[in-house]
């Protein structure tokens, strides 16, 4: 008679401290508002991917906290198959949730593989990159997201004579690391780290090892002739079906959203491989709509990028709506997705960069006229750089930037998003500037913003409690503070308290001798003190 075991128990040694996971407590729309902030379209895809990992990583903590320990059953995983062209964020995505999530995030590329594991790369490396990646903290590891590129190339369509060992090979030796199986670490160490880990960390020959139960893994590729595959299932399903579809939507419509595991089996994958990725999503090729608000988004960084190129010059670099709008009519003749963005970038401004650093130039307006001709626009401003025109480009430049930062804002707010502070029109140009200044991405500096009104609000808070009075700085008090300290670096605590330490002999006055102990702290307070206590004794 067969005798059930007794499932088997694996204990894990975490501290609160040292797993990411005893505080995650991230839903899935949060998380998908953060990837809005830097992703464009792919609005499916990215509500599936960012769901999916949500849950992943709650299942994971669930089982965590309920029993201290990990139990060897009941844990299916979210792997994620991602289709979509060249360029269109599927890597990206992956990188912003990681970053998110603070879990460590290994990248590889599934041609590099062989059945082997010598000839190429053995499949197990990408969890020793994990492990590096955790900086060798293996609790970490096991808890880390594994993303494995082209993994189209690693299917073995049918058609090919003999049989594909290698390719299906793969699929196989890859299956292990999907189910579950103890890699081998090397340590840098190894012998002297043996104290360290503990027990099941090791495997019998007291190698440590790294088990590959609890990690991710997401495979993406372009699956060429995957659309063939669906687009011919349809039709033998139903006849009426297809082309119903097909005359609504014309050309438009993305045959791979109609994938289901039966195609990718067709496509040449191991049945086994293919029903160990229970979500699939679908990344569509960007229009030229979303790759101008890619350009646009003021939390871009191949914009960024090349600003913070002109700057180490001392240039300022502004572009026009209109110059994204030809930039991105030209990468959609690419057909590399955003990638051509950058690439349209660096030839568009490469001359400028060679030549303005020569020049007393320190601004450049990047408009329409540059885009469609650089050289052209190059050598008249170097003949005139008296001209007018130049200065006026750069103006028009950095009113749209100005723009696109309401924009976003007013975005986020009919999103229903809470911004961190209310944004006034003073407090829009105080962002624009730490924006323009320190040439970072847009949220942060409206973290930067936040940051430095949160301390005010504390200041406020002490001030009032040392002084056993009930302070309120006005909004216009506020917004003072913030750009005062911008302005002089300086910080708020400093700034406030050589403002203000006149005044505390004041309040402590009129409160004995009136009994009011509210007070409003207005601008005037840190301009004109003689005059704000003029009107505080006479009010
Ligand atoms: N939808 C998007 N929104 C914003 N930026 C994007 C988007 N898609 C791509 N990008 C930009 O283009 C760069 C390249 O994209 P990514 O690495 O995600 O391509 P991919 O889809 O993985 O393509 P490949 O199949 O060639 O690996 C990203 O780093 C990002 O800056
Ligand atoms: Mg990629």
């Amino acid at each position: 008679m067969l005798k059930a075991g007794k499932p088997k128990v694996e204990r894990i040694n975490l501290t609160q401290k040292q797993n990411f996971l005893f505080n995650f407590d991230l839903k899935p729309v949060e998380l998908e508002n953060y990837l809005d902030e830097y992703l464009i379209g792919q609005k499916e895809a990215k509500g599936i991917i960012a769901t999916k990992i949500c849950t992943h990583f709650h299942k994971a903590k669930n089982l965590l906290l309920k029993s201290h320990r990990l139990d060897n059953v009941g844990f299916i995983k979210n792997n994620i198959i991602i289709i979509g062209p060249t360029g269109v964020g599927k890597t990206y995505t992956l990188k912003l949730i990681a970053h998110k999530l603070g879990v460590p995030f290994a990248k590889g590329d599934a041609t590099k593989y062989s059945e082997t594991g010598y000839v190429g790369g053995d499949v197990e490396d990408l969890i020793r990159d994990l492990y590096y990646e955790a900086d060798g903290d293996l609790e970490k590891a096991r808890f880390g997201i594994v993303y494995l590129d082209e993994i189209d190339k690693i299917a073995s369509p049918g058609d090919i004579i003999g049989p594909d060992v290698s390719r299906t090979g793969v699929q196989r030796a890859l299956l292990k690391l999907l189910e579950e199986t103890q890699v081998e670490i090397r340590t840098p160490q190894e012998g002297l780290q043996m104290l360290e880990f503990p027990e099941e960390n090791r495997n019998k020959k007291g190698k440590t090892t790294l088990n590959t139960k609890y990690i991710l893994f997401v495979v993406s590729g372009a699956f060429q002739g995957l659309e063939e595959i669906i687009k011919k299932r349809l039709k033998k399903q139903s006849l009426g079906f297809l082309s119903e579809i097909e005359k609504k939507e014309e050309q438009k419509i993305n045959y791979l959203k109609f994938v289901t595991p039966e195609d990718l089996v067709n496509y040449g994958f191991e049945r086994e491989f293919v029903g160990r990725f229970p979500v699939i999503a679908v990344f569509d090729p960007l229009t030229e709509e979303e790759l101008f608000e890619i350009l646009a988004n003021p939390n871009n960084v191949i914009v960024l990028n090349k600003k913070r190129d002109f700057k180490v010059y001392g240039i300022d670099l502004a572009f026009t709506d209109s110059a994204f709008r030809e930039i991105a009519k030209e990468a959609l003749k690419e057909g590399t997705g955003a990638r051509a963005l950058a690439r349209i970038l660096e030839r568009i401004l490469i001359p400028f960069e060679r030549t303005l650093p020569s020049y007393q130039i320190n601004i450049l307006g990047v408009t329409e006229e540059l885009v469609k001709d650089p050289e052209g626009y190059l050598r008249a401003m170097l003949s005139n750089p008296e001209s007018q025109k130049w200065d006026e480009a750069y103006r028009e430049a950095i009113f749209a930037e100005r723009d696109r930062i309401h924009l976003y804002l007013e975005k986020k707010k009919t999103q229903n998003q809470k911004l961190p502070l209310e944004i006034t029109p003073k407090r829009l140009n105080l962002l624009f500037d730490i924006y323009k200044s320190e040439e970072v991405e847009v949220t942060h500096a409206l973290e930067e913003l936040s940051s430095i009104y949160r301390q005010v609000k504390a200041y406020e808070g002490s001030f009032s409690k040392r002084n056993q009075i009930q302070a309120i700085f006005t909004d216009e008090a506020i917004d003072y503070v913030m750009e005062e300290v911008l302005k002089r670096d300086q910080g708020v605590f400093t700034f406030c308290e050589r403002a203000l330490a006149r005044l505390e002999y004041t309040f402590s006055f009129l409160k004995e001798t009136t009994k009011r102990n509210r007070f409003y702290i207005t601008k005037m307070a840190f301009l004109d003190q003689d005059k704000f206590l003029e009107e505080l004794l006479k009010s």
